[in-house]
């Protein structure tokens, strides 16, 4: 009979694993040959496809989503990318957008945050200890909110109240809630009004028409009231071409199961659309001159821009917080004008820092003083 020393096991194991992985790199080859017709960029490597590309612009301190502009722009509407085994078809093309972003894709986080064991890789492993650190502060405002609810002490009708109360007993999914609205709401409009702050300052006669409407309408009122936003007309353009020019959540994805045919191409379904507002905000086919800032791209009569901008994502899983984030970046943007005369200090930087949200790489640095009631 044949007896199995230490040596046999590890070769065995080798050779599974050997086979394991010839299995996996025929699945790739499959991939590849299933989606190959679809035009793109060459591949950096079989293996890991057009990561190294991507690698080597975070490495650079570059914009990932730029690199996916070059593409588009090189090889049109539709184009693909491969990562392993996945495949990512990257669209611009309005009529698939306007299909496509109402999809509805599930969310990943509670997953991400959760997994123990130590991962070979630093990065990822400090990112678990982040999201760890996220959730157990989640936990413990949460334990604190219900405590003082019960206790029957008056607690704000905020945000935190609400998840609450809309959870029932499931606690996992209040602290989901809790982690997804600190995320997604704090950052993406703080980035906001720090370019809307960059371009102003950049654009004194932009600054002067808005502080103008601002004065026109408000005044020196100490409150802003919900009839005076609908007033705030250029204020609205100045923000929305804010996030033309610099969607701070740049782009989001769906997972399509079935077939397409996008702009004449067949596409096998099974892959993840890309669709990206920053890249379609940026295309001279869709905007003239596009790096240009120019309110008037959204004045009330100009035509409006067919499923080529959308920084709060559309469909059922757009953003949330819409309409609110709209109003709080009037609302503050509408306040600082009217107190304050702002001007960019001497060497402010215009390039932008992608950490997956966009914002100004080291900040925007202004001189500011207050504005006098004369003026
Ligand atoms: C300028 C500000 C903001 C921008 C550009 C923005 C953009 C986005 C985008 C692009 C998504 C992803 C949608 C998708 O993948 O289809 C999203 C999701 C979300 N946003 Fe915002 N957001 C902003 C502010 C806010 C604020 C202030 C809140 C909350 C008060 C908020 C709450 C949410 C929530 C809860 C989701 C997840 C929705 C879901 O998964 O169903 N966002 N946001």
């Amino acid at each position: 009979m044949l007896r199995w020393t230490a040596a046999h096991v590890l070769t065995f194991l080798f050779f599974l694993l050997f086979v394991a992985f010839l299995v996996y790199c025929l699945y790739i080859k499959y991939r590849h040959i299933k989606y190959d017709h679809i035009p793109g960029p060459p591949r950096d490597s079989f293996l890991l496809g057009h990561s190294p590309s991507f690698l080597k612009v975070m490495r650079n301190g570059g914009i990932v989503q730029d690199k996916l502009l070059e593409w588009s722009e090189t090889y049109g509407p539709v184009y693909r990318i491969n990562i392993f085994h996945f495949v990512l078809i990257g669209v611009t093309c309005p009529d698939t957008t306007k299909v496509n972003i109402y999809l509805f894709y599930h969310m990943l986080h509670k997953h991400q945050c959760k997994g123990h064991q130590k991962n070979p890789i630093p990065f990822i492993n400090e990112v678990r200890e982040a999201c760890r650190l996220l959730r157990a502060t989640g936990a413990q405002w949460i334990h604190d909110r219900k405590t003082a609810i019960q206790n029957g002490d008056d607690v704000p009708k905020d945000i935190l109240t609400q998840i609450i109360k809309t959870a029932g007993q499931d606690e996992e999914l209040m602290v989901d809630n809790f982690v997804t609205f600190f995320i997604a709401g704090q950052e993406t409009t703080a980035n906001q009004l720090a370019f809307c702050v960059m371009e102003l300052g950049r654009h004194p006669e932009i600054m002067e028409k808005v502080k103008k409407e601002v004065d026109d309408v408000i005044g020196m009122k100490m409150d802003i009231r919900y009839e005076d936003l609908g007033q705030l007309t250029y204020l609205s353009q100045v923000l929305k071409e804010t996030l033309r020019l610099y969607s701070t959540v740049p782009g989001t994805s769906r997972d399509i199961l079935e077939d397409m045919v996008i702009d004449g191409i067949r596409i096998p379904g099974g892959f993840t659309c890309m669709l990206s507002s920053y890249v379609a905000g940026r295309m001279e086919k869709f905007f003239k001159d596009p790096l240009i800032f120019d309110p008037d791209r959204f004045h009330p009569d100009a035509p409006k821009p067919y499923y080529c901008y959308y920084p709060f994502a559309l469909g059922p899983r757009s953003c949330l917080g819409q309409n609110f984030a709209q109003m709080e970046a009037k609302v503050v943007m509408a306040k600082l004008l009217q107190r304050f005369d702002f001007t960019l200090v001497p060497g402010q930087s215009f390039d932008i820092l992608d950490t997956a949200t966009l914002r100004p790489k080291g900040g925007v640095l202004c001189s500011i003083r207050h504005r006098k009631h004369s003026q």
